[in-house]
């Protein structure tokens, strides 16, 4: 049988858990079906440190990259620029049938210009997301990388109607799911096993001696925060973080697992010491797939501006405050039946959804098809779409 060869792509830390039932079900065809597909795994480097990438690669048991572009962090012409250049070097060497990319990062976007440059047919896993805002990095990636697909394997059917109204032909989307859930499915029974207080002992930042330690407690609340519209500006992270050290951490404690970018600039707008002082909040290094996992299943209230996270809530039921104006994942919404609200970074709004939220409690629901079975879907439609 003619092998089908496959490169695909991840470069940031929500591309990990994408990847890996994907590479999983590439390995299932070719053992079960004799697919004879030749895969090979590209890592951009776009996060490069071990808790933001081999952590998730060791965790979720993703072979080793293939080959790592080294790319690093930069500006966005930079990180898109040098990743073109050097993915372009992979694509002429390796002539694949197929690029598959993940997501909406810029490693998404910049390998799928260049895999179209290149004549090579690609697939998009997670198209059709859309939120309508461009002033996000994501948005601008997600535009660009489902005009130039072949194939658009969409989450939801609400992604499918999007793509539907951009004119794209309907022969090239294929509904199959939600692979995070894959991932999730896969790993829930290993994060169950784990101690929350555990996870808090083993994953506190510095600076946090004088705080008492975190017990087996009950209720806690947990935030990540990113984005740049959220941590860029002094005036909006300051009254963030007014706002969590001052009124939400009086009532329970608050995990707050810092993204590298978020620490840089809490430093940077001297916002640091007050996080670090407030006594009911508790920063955590960026954490394992697992760990994040367990937290979310325990905690009372999640506050994110991810939006992976967002789905996991939805999944696990965990009330979800979204800090942004805008999502690109209406099916994780409370009016669609999910378990999360959108609060911006207005505190008003924010205080206010806290108190309903945390009235709601638990409410899990589980979008068509977000089954733990889109990764083979997926092998099986490229499969059959076939080499060049
Ligand atoms: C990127 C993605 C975003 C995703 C997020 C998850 C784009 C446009 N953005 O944002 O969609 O939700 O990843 O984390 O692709 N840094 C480190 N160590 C690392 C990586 C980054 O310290 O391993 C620091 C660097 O200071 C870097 C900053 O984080 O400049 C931002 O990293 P970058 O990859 O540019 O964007 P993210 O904010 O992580």
């Amino acid at each position: 049988m003619k092998t089908l060869k496959i490169v695909s792509v991840v470069g940031a830390r929500p591309n990990f858990m994408k990847i890996a039932p994907f590479v999983r079900a590439i390995e299932d065809a070719n053992k079960g079906n004799g697919a004879g597909i030749d895969h090979i795994l590209v890592h951009t480097g776009q996060h490069y440190d071990d808790s933001m990438s081999k952590a998730f690669f060791d965790a979720l048991n993703i072979p080793e990259a293939d080959i790592n572009l080294g790319i690093g962090s930069g500006t966005h012409a930079e990180q898109v620029g040098h990743t073109m250049i050097a993915f372009e070097k992979v694509v002429r060497q390796e002539k694949p049938d197929w690029v598959v990319v993940v997501g909406d990062v810029n490693a998404t976007c910049a390998c799928s210009i260049t895999a179209k440059k290149q004549h090579v047919r690609l697939a998009h896993i997670e198209a059709g997301l859309r939120s309508g805002d461009m002033t996000m990095p994501e948005e601008v990636n997600r535009l660009v990388t489902d005009r130039l697909s072949d194939l658009l394997f969409t989450p939801d059917r609400l992604s499918g109607d999007n793509l539907r109204r951009e004119g794209v032909a309907a022969d090239k989307i294929r509904f199959v799911g939600n692979i995070m859930i894959d991932t999730l499915e896969a790993q829930r029974h290993k994060a169950e096993e784990l101690r929350v207080a555990d996870i808090v002992g083993c994953n506190r930042m510095e600076g946090q001696g004088a705080k008492a330690d975190f017990g087996e407690q009950d209720i806690f609340s947990l935030l990540t925060l990113h984005r740049p519209s959220n941590v860029d500006d002094p005036k909006i992270l300051g009254e963030i973080v007014d706002f969590l050290t001052d009124e939400l951490a009086r009532d329970m404690p608050l995990l707050w697992t810092v993204h590298p970018r978020t620490e840089k600039q809490l430093k940077a707008f001297g916002l640091w010491d007050k996080v670090v002082a407030a006594r009911n909040v508790v920063t955590l290094r960026p954490l394992g797939y697992h760990q994040l996992l367990r937290l979310n299943m325990g905690a009372a209230l999640v506050l994110t501006d991810s939006g992976g996270l967002q789905e996991e809530c939805c999944v696990l039921g965990t009330p979800c405050l979204t800090l942004r104006w805008n999502t690109e994942r209406p099916v994780t919404l409370r009016e669609q039946g999910g378990a999360s609200v959108l609060v911006g970074n207005d505190v008003r709004r924010i205080r206010e959804a806290c108190r309903e939220m945390l009235e709601r409690g638990r409410v899990p629901s589980r979008p068509e098809l977000w089954d733990g079975k889109t990764a083979p879907r997926i092998v099986e439609v490229i499969v059959e779409a076939g080499g060049i």
